[in-house]
């Protein structure tokens, strides 16, 4: 195969840099290196940068995708109340739809023909990303280095100390991070048996040296979306950082997860996500309050359907797109307040209030003057359970129960 220029998606990594010489030498192209800031904490972006275009980069661009980010995929993960096998935000896999959609845009922009990324041939990345790149150009290849060049280990650092690329203090493990959260895999994470280490969490405090004090937050919904943190508006991806910073002091956002990868494999993923947990528990409470029982159940299909569609990295099918309507115009009146009480790892909704509620004190309550008609109650239980008294009366004549 030839090809004239590659965009490659670059993080400033081992992995990554190795790539980006390697590309050049093996398919004697130029090379572009895209990097995307999508809220990843400790990355000085201007070294990325720099370290890219020493290493022979033609162009290096860093773009800022923080808000677009958060305003185009981490807002419909909210309102879909998105969490894939009841354990996982989902924010490794929102995040990649973005990058191969910016991937597909600078190469078009500068007449690239390939776009490469550091994913392995056994996750999910891959699928995510090169779904996307085909949907959006089929004329651009796809190249996963790490896929076909099947260098070891060592043959990387060797291959890395031979080019003058610096060799990070080893890692034993993998990690992948933006505003959404964290997620770590391999190393002794590799034995399910084996408890996470203190080591992995880079980011949330441990619930045993979390404070003492617990701590109550507010975040305000505005259609489904967060709006205000603490009573103070702000963008959404500001307050997600912030409140990542809040939630992690309390070790809130833990997961230790049994995963089922779309290409077969189980593996083990711990997860650090605290603004992702908060505000998941914070809406799915909100839009119970203001949603019918019908919507309630109804939406719970929806949004499992959608998490699995954003999982398997199917996020440009025309599917997402009926989910995605549903799913806004349910969140039409998900509006109001939530309280949550932060301590020691958990996270509890301890309040909440909107003009939408469906609650009615002068139904629900069991002091004196409530409106609601007892006296209409066993007429409905009488034709509610009719079908069911029915047919246990029926089997018992036919001589089951016995
Ligand atoms: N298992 C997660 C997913 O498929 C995270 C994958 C990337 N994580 C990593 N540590 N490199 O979305």
């Amino acid at each position: 195969m030839k090809f004239k220029k590659v965009v490659l998606l670059y993080s400033g990594g081992l992995d990554t840099s190795v790539m980006l010489k390697w590309i050049q030498e093996k398919y004697s192209c130029e090379l572009i290196a895209l990097t995307l800031d999508i809220g990843q904490p400790q990355t000085d972006f201007e070294k990325t940068k720099a370290k890219a275009l020493k290493l022979g980069a033609k162009k290096a661009f860093v773009i800022d995708a923080k808000k677009e980010f958060a305003e185009e995929y981490v807002s419909k993960a909210i309102k879909a109340n998105a969490m894939y096998e009841d354990s996982y935000p989902l924010s490794t896999a929102i995040g990649r739809p973005l990058l191969a959609k910016w991937a597909v845009k600078i190469a078009e922009q500068e007449g690239a023909d390939a776009i490469a990324h550091g994913s392995t041939g056994k996750g999910n990345d891959q699928v995510r990303i090169e779904a996307t790149v085909s949907s959006l150009n089929p004329n651009l290849t796809s190249l996963a280095p790490v896929r076909e060049w099947g260098l070891t280990r060592e043959e990387e650092m060797a291959y890395a100390e031979k080019h003058g690329i610096p060799i990070p203090e080893k890692s034993v493990y993998s990690t992948d991070e933006n505003m959404w959260g964290k997620s770590t895999e391999c190393g002794v994470l590799e034995d399910p048996f084996h408890e996470p280490p203190k080591e992995v969490f880079s980011y949330t405090t441990l619930p045993e040296k979390a404070p003492a004090e617990a701590e109550l937050i507010e975040i305000e919904f505005q259609a489904g979306i967060p709006c205000a943190l603490n009573g103070v508006k702000m963008p959404l991806h500001e307050l997600v950082m912030k409140l990542n910073g809040i939630a992690a002091k309390h070790g809130v956002g833990v997961s230790d997860h049994m995963e089922d990868r779309i290409v077969g494999l189980k593996s083990r993923e711990v997860y650090e996500c605290p603004a992702a947990e908060c505000i998941l528990k914070a809406h799915k409470d909100l839009e119970k309050t203001v949603c019918t029982i019908h919507e309630n159940t109804f939406k719970t299909m929806v949004d499992d359907k959608w998490a699995y569609m954003a999982y398997a990295g199917l996020w440009l099918d025309p599917l997402m797109g009926g989910l995605n309507a549903f799913i806004d115009k349910a969140n039409e009146k998900v509006c109001g307040k939530v309280k949550l009480k932060l301590f020691k790892g958990s996270a509890k909704v301890v309040g909440r209030s909107s003009p939408y509620a469906l609650y009615d004190l002068n139904l629900s309550t069991y002091e004196k003057g409530s409106l609601f008609n007892q006296n209409a109650a066993p007429g409905f239980i009488e034709l509610w359970g009719l079908q069911s008294k029915l047919a246990n009366h029926i089997s018992a004549k036919n001589g089951a129960h016995k």
